[in-house]
């Protein structure tokens, strides 16, 4: 069989096959079908059309005509060559229904392949039909829903997504990203009941611990670490015991789960920061580990002596050291803006800052420390009309159920599982895609390579030329129930609940003689979470930490890696609370009560 850009004819493989005895002469016929698959253009060598689940790359792009849909495929084995080609011979050209409709296990079995695959490869054919029955019941779903034709859809409508001209495909018709794998159902959590502040607590099984003397912990230190509900510690239970093998690499079954399950984890945040494509979500271990990287990415190869880098003082270290070592490394210079004696963003020195010599903005968009949420809208597109890029920090955001990257215009916007219900040593840095792609990559490793050979590498695409190495697994497919869990309580709640906190204790802590709080004591919505920190002078922070562990109250005392902040207000530490969705007002007067008292030792 020639080259040829001929649709291949089931029917002659039902019978060419058939004539077929021995493994070797099917093997054979295999490799050689493959070889009369339509030319693959190479751009659509990428992650999108990539087939998770497969010992090989495989890619299938599918084409949507008028009523049915066409498929291209290629993979780099020759024989998985020829798997693909039987799939595009029977489904290729096929309506949506039936292709979903169309007896494939038959057909295996008609031609005997099942039998002949080694259970890797069969893995890995049953992945592909899971990805084109997918991406049939995606265009059926579409189209149930009524407000679109096949045709009309408004992506396809646009042109093919790799083409910048957004011309067609070479083949004429029109190009659709794939629907993603079947099971990833975007936005399910908006199918799924809210669950009102009310009922949270006992989803949480550390909230019920014990001091020794029997009273419960309160637990007030959230903007260190949030704590788990029960969803998301027996999603990783349930990993490691029933579905645990490493991702990307074996065509296993086991593998195809996990793997499946990791990227549902990757396209459910990806849905939630409205970003288009999952790719542009990269696990990291955290906010850190994320900022490291772009600064090591992005700032080694893009920032020179005498550009500069824009903080602002109320920034954590983790936005900070990174950036003051690429200085170190490049001659780069900072530049801060300041805090107001009101606590807010100096943002009248804004313009005085920000100059064509501006490369990077780099800010938070909530204090750890003062719980001032900024606007960070408004400082996006001041340093983008200079034409820096934005890095937004999330780390205290998320835990409302916010990490708006779109909404921000950030160029990247990165946060940490651990404060928004997820487990720890997971994070994730989102970014624009052209962004990304121009960045190289910081790790080298397994996993974010497409080749290696004596004399060099061919990195991966997007997000796996940044995830070198085993990744952070289970806790990557954890993310996706404390995603759910935090987004069915969701943000106006959360946000409310908190403030409805914040206000107490800032009334309850105004009684307090000589007691300072430090951040805007004016709870109004929008402008502050659920973060109080406060000095009493005279009494150390450490004090206050202790008496109040000693009263089963956690609250955070130190410089919260925020030591310029508190430089800036003359401090050198303060004691902070944190409250969450699940603490309860009786915490906060329990807590009150506890730091009156230390007030008086
Ligand atoms: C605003 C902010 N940025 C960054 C970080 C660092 O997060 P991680 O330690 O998870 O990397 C934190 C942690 O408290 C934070 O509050």
């Amino acid at each position: 069989m020639s080259q040829s850009t001929q649709r291949i004819d089931l029917d002659e493989i039902r019978e060419e096959i058939a004539d077929l005895d021995t493994p070797q002469e099917r093997l054979a016929f295999l490799i050689e079908l493959g070889q009369s698959l339509p030319q693959f253009d190479e751009r659509y060598q990428i992650e999108e059309f990539r087939v998770l689940g497969c010992q090989s790359m495989v890619w299938v792009v599918p084409k949507l005509g008028e009523q049915t849909i066409e498929f291209l495929g290629s993979s780099d084995a020759p024989m998985v060559r020829g798997l693909v080609a039987i799939l595009i011979a029977a489904y290729s050209g096929k309506s949506p229904s039936e292709i979903v409709a169309f007896p494939i296990e038959a057909l295996f079995d008609e031609i005997h392949l099942k039998a002949f695959l080694t259970p890797m490869r069969s893995n890995g054919l049953h992945s592909m039909v899971q990805r084109i029955q997918g991406i049939a019941k995606g265009v059926l779903a579409e189209q149930a829903s009524a407000t679109s034709s096949l045709r009309a859809t408004s992506k396809a409508d646009k042109g093919c997504p790799l083409d910048p001209t957004g011309t067609n495909t070479p083949c004429g018709a029109t190009i659709q990203q794939p629907a993603p794998p079947s099971k990833v159902v975007r936005g399910d959590w908006a199918k799924l009941p809210m669950i009102p502040i009310s009922q949270c607590r006992k989803d949480f099984p550390i909230l019920d611990a014990k001091l020794p003397c029997g009273k419960p912990w309160i637990y007030l230190d959230n903007a260190a670490s949030a704590q788990r509900p029960v969803s998301v510690l027996d999603c990783m239970d349930r990993v490691y015991r029933n579905h645990y093998a490493n991702v990307h690499r074996s065509g296993h079954q086991l593998a195809a789960e996990t793997t499946e399950a990791m990227e549902a984890a990757r396209q459910a945040l990806c849905d939630w920061m409205h970003l288009e494509s999952a790719s542009q979500v990269i696990f990291t271990p955290g906010t850190t580990a994320s900022i490291n990287l772009v600064a090591r990415s992005w700032g080694d190869a893009f920032l020179k002596t005498g550009d500069e880098i824009v903080l602002t003082e109320m920034e954590h270290h983790s936005n900070i050291v990174p950036w003051q070592q690429l200085a170190q490394r490049t001659g780069a210079v900072i530049r801060w803006i300041g805090v107001r004696d009101d606590y807010q963003l100096d943002l009248e020195s804004l313009d005085k800052i920000l100059s064509p010599r501006t490369k990077l903005v780099s800010i938070t968009a909530v204090s750890n420390v003062l719980g001032t949420i900024n606007p960070v809208r408004k400082i996006a597109d001041a340093a983008h009309r200079v034409g820096a890029k934005v890095l937004v920090d999330a780390a205290q955001s998320v835990p409302h159920g916010k990490a708006t990257a779109v909404d921000w215009d950030a160029d990247w916007v990165v946060f940490s599982g651990h404060k928004m219900l997820g487990p720890t040593g997971i994070g994730v840095l989102a970014g624009k895609r052209e962004i990304l792609e121009s960045m190289p990559p910081f790790l080298g490793g397994g996993n974010m390579i497409k080749s290696v050979s004596k004399s060099g590498f061919e990195q991966a695409d997007l997000p796996h030329r940044f995830e070198a190495g085993t990744a952070a697994i289970v806790e990557a497919i954890a993310m996706k129930p404390a995603l759910e869990y935090l987004l069915r309580v969701g943000s106006d709640q959360i946000l409310s609940h908190e403030q409805n906190l914040t206000r107490r204790a800032i009334e309850g802590l105004q009684t307090i003689k000589n007691l300072r709080i430090l951040g805007a004591t004016e709870v109004n919505s929008g402008e502050k979470t659920g973060i109080v920190s406060f000095v009493i002078p005279g009494i150390h922070a450490d004090q206050i930490g202790q008496y109040l562990n000693a009263s089963g109250v956690a609250i955070r005392v130190g410089h919260h890696c925020a030591m310029p902040l508190h430089a800036r207000f003359g401090l050198g530490v303060s004691a902070r609370a944190s409250f969450y969705f699940y603490n309860t007002e009786q915490e906060v007067d329990a807590f009150v009560t506890a730091v009156d008292r230390a007030s008086q030792l």
